[in-house]
């Protein structure tokens, strides 16, 4: 009886409908709790394996073949600005309509619940976006979140780009507090995903000199009031 063998797609798809690790869960969100609370950030040079890596940057290059990515702004709602002096990335938020981002997404839970369990914060929910960077693109320094604002806690940046070079630029650098001490230099190799502190840590992405993609989300604070949830974004 002639079988047929799943293509490497199928196969990648139906690997991605069971709970999918993030590769060696268990030390590494450990690791990534304990730095972050020490020191407000944390690099993770493999924390997503090839396969799943191969399956985002497809369904990335599928949005944006259907034009699905918009200019990115700064601000939320009333402030809401498109400002290409500060940033020139265009993202699509993560959904769960789409089995390769739902996968992702269960991560970031496991991710949200294993930093609760270890830094008592009270995170109360995890949102985010693909975003692309043209050749030349850039994110000036800025912070995710303002003290006070009770919102975004943890800033999280998962790398989807293969074959990154030394000198392709595009690095997210990492400053302390009071904006004296450069903290990090990290390549957005892919597989590797950064933590840092969203009202702590200044960061900006250096301009690449070729196409850069990733996720950025955020953990969030439940900011309800009045038992109205704040909702996202
Ligand atoms: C952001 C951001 C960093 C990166 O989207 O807010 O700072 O390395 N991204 O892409
Ligand atoms: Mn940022």
């Amino acid at each position: 009886m002639a079988t047929t063998r799943p293509s490497p797609e199928q196969e990648a798809e139906a690997a991605l409908t069971v709970p999918l690790p993030l590769v060696g869960e268990a030390e590494l969100l450990e690791q990534a709790a304990d730095a972050l609370g020490r020191n407000g950030w944390w690099h993770g040079t493999q924390m997503l394996d090839s396969a799943q890596v191969a399956a985002l940057i497809e369904e990335l290059d599928a949005l944006r073949e259907a034009d699905r990515l918009h200019r990115a702004g700064i601000g939320r709602e009333l402030d809401f600005q498109i400002d290409s002096d500060i940033r020139r990335d265009r993202i699509v938020w993560l959904n769960r309509q789409r089995p390769v981002q739902s996968a992702f997404l269960d991560q970031m839970e496991r991710l949200r619940l294993a930093l609760n369990r270890r830094l008592f914060l009270g995170l109360f929910e995890f949102e985010g976006h693909f975003a692309h960077y043209p050749p030349g693109g850039f994110y000036k320094r800025h912070l995710d979140s303002f003290r006070g604002a009770a919102n975004r806690l943890v800033s999280v940046v998962v790398y989807l780009n293969r074959d990154w070079q030394a000198g392709d630029s595009g690095e997210l650098v990492l400053f302390s507090e009071d904006e004296s001490e450069t903290l990090a230099v990290i390549e957005p190799r892919a597989g590797s995903m950064a933590l840092f502190l969203s009202e702590e840590i200044p960061h900006e992405v250096r301009p690449a000199h070729k196409d850069r993609s990733s996720i950025a989300g955020w953990f969030r604070l439940n900011a309800s009031i009045d038992g109205q949830i704040d909702p996202p974004r």
